[in-house]
């Protein structure tokens, strides 16, 4: 075989188009890739001038490109816009999935035969590649989009979560979230206060039962408000009221722990509690007064009695002894009542076992002096015996407020037949006792704060309006009872009457 078979053989198999081409643009040569590819066989095209046969061709610059590649004698690069093709040449099995309708081409130009001014010309089809790299810049294109909405999403989150830290710290108490191993996941700026961390990163990662004097949460609590005693990082420790709150998160089960400093609250409640007590005495001198009153005066009675008898030579020995016993049995009178008042002044450090029925007649004689002197009479029906165990002089206490207020409303309201009645009686698990009087009742616009502390109708040279306060914080905080007012009508011996009525509850 010949070399130029050689050279015929490679032309005719090679997989590019190859075209001899001169300075007037007549094909020389036009090998079988094109002629399978444009339906025009070499004998068609030789010789004719290729923009005649494919007009689309721009004459002006392939002359331009052919100048150039003799001139510099090297290859040169016939470049083509996107799109744009050397030939056009439709593809013969439209497959739909294609980018491009025609034959994406890059073609080389080679200097040939400088003296001839012939050039060869290289068309490769570079379909394939194109559409690969159309496809590559499409995806890019989508991918770069989705980058800009996780972006997005991401800014949207971090804003959230901007957010949350301001809500976080934009409250009054301390939050604490953490996981379910206990471990503190996050903390607001209060709380980082609270606790006496130096910064927000040291509290996080700590285990928050640290925080707790009692290590052992009651899981009934969880969702429930209450209160506990709390320490800070340096072992100080302060009363709360906490909130646990089960939350999921991402998935992931969290809890809101929530506090708030009672220290302040607590020093106020103890100087009202200690003024409320101050109170108390007062009245309490007060019904001393009138409680030592009639004894008083009958031992003075006695005693100038026997004065009198022993001038007038009078005095007898059974008188003596008489009056002797009056005095004395006057005397004991006078130190039952400190005793009562002793015991009530003290207040109550432990729980006792004791009975309602007896413990109210004990307060009922501790007032009956003043009661006495105010023509007030008091009706009190127990139902059956009732014992409670609890603070028995926290309830006198109580039970005494509520009769000197009734007191007042029957002098301040003028009533004739002043009345206070105390009913006592067990439902279900606990001790009901009414004490009700026929004052008129209370104005609806003030039933509802008398409980508050300060709270008065009266001119500030009688009330103090810690009466009731105090009675409240005593059944409902220290009892473990209820207590609530209400204004009630009732007939009591073919009469009509109003007043307040309040109920106590206390557990059995
Ligand atoms: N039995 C009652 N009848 C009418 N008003 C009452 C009665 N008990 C209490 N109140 C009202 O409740 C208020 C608060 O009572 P309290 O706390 O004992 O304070 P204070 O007796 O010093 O006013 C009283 O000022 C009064 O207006
Ligand atoms: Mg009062």
């Amino acid at each position: 075989m010949g070399s130029l078979n050689k050279a015929d053989l490679i032309c005719e198999t090679i997989d590019n188009g190859i075209i001899l081409l001169n300075e007037n643009l007549e094909v020389l040569f036009w090998n079988k890739w094109l002629e399978t590819r444009t339906n025009i066989s070499f004998d068609q095209i030789s010789q004719k001038k290729i923009t005649e046969v494919f007009p689309d061709i721009n004459e002006a610059k392939l002359k331009r490109k052919i100048k150039a590649t003799l001139t510099l004698n090297s290859p040169t690069f016939y470049t083509t816009e996107l799109n744009e093709s050397f030939f056009n040449i439709e593809f013969k099995n439209k497959i739909t999935h294609r980018v491009f309708k025609n034959m994406q081409q890059n073609v080389t130009l080679n200097p040939y035969d400088i003296e001839n001014k012939t050039v060869i010309i290289y068309v490769y089809d570079s379909t394939i590649l194109k559409e690969t790299n159309f496809k590559l810049a499409h995806a890019k294109e989508k991918i770069e989009k989705e980058h800009n909405k996780t972006l997005a999403i991401k800014q949207q989150l971090e804003d959230s979560i901007d957010e949350f830290e301001l809500l976080l710290n934009a409250t009054m108490e301390a939050i604490i979230l953490f996981d379910e191993n206990y471990i503190c996941t996050n903390i607001n700026d209060v709380g980082v206060e609270l606790f006496k961390f130096a910064s927000k990163t040291e509290a996080l990662g700590v285990d928050i039962l640290a925080f707790f004097e009692d290590k052992q949460l009651n899981y009934k609590k969880i969702e429930n408000t209450f209160e506990a005693s709390m320490n800070t990082v340096c072992k100080h420790t302060f009363p709360a009221l906490i909130k646990i709150k089960n939350a999921t998160f991402n998935d992931k089960k969290i809890r809101i722990l929530t506090v708030v400093d009672l220290t302040e609250l607590k020093y106020r409640d103890k100087l009202i509690s200690e003024q409320a007590k101050l109170v108390a005495m007062g009245e309490m001198i007060g019904n001393i007064a009138h409680q030592w009153r009639q004894p008083l005066s009958a031992i003075s009675t006695a005693a100038s009695g026997i004065k009198l008898q022993k001038e007038f030579n009078m005095l007898t020995d059974e008188l003596l002894d008489e009056s002797l016993d009056g005095i004395v049995r006057s005397s004991m009178h006078l130190s039952q009542t400190i005793n009562d008042f002793r015991d009530f002044i003290q207040g109550d450090k432990e729980v006792v076992k004791f009975s309602l029925e007896e413990n109210l007649k004990k307060d009922l004689s501790i007032v009956e002096g003043m009661l006495k002197n105010y023509d007030i009479h008091v009706f009190l029906e127990c139902q059956k015996t009732i014992e409670l165990y609890n603070y028995k002089n926290e309830l006198t206490q109580a039970i005494l407020n509520i009769i000197d207020n009734s007191k007042d409303a029957l002098l301040e309201k003028n009533v004739k037949d002043k009345y206070i009645f105390i009913n006592t009686y067990e439902l279900l698990d606990e001790a009901v006792i009414e004490i009700y009087d026929n004052a008129k009742g209370i104005s609806d616009d003030v039933i509802n704060k008398i409980f508050e502390p300060y709270f008065t109708t009266k001119h500030k040279s009688q009330g103090t309006g810690l009466g009731l306060y105090m009675t409240h914080q005593i059944i409902e905080k220290s009892m473990g009872g209820t207590i609530s007012v209400s204004n009630i009508s009732y007939e009591y011996n073919n009469h009509h009457f109003k007043g307040a009525c309040f109920k106590i509850t206390l557990p059995l």
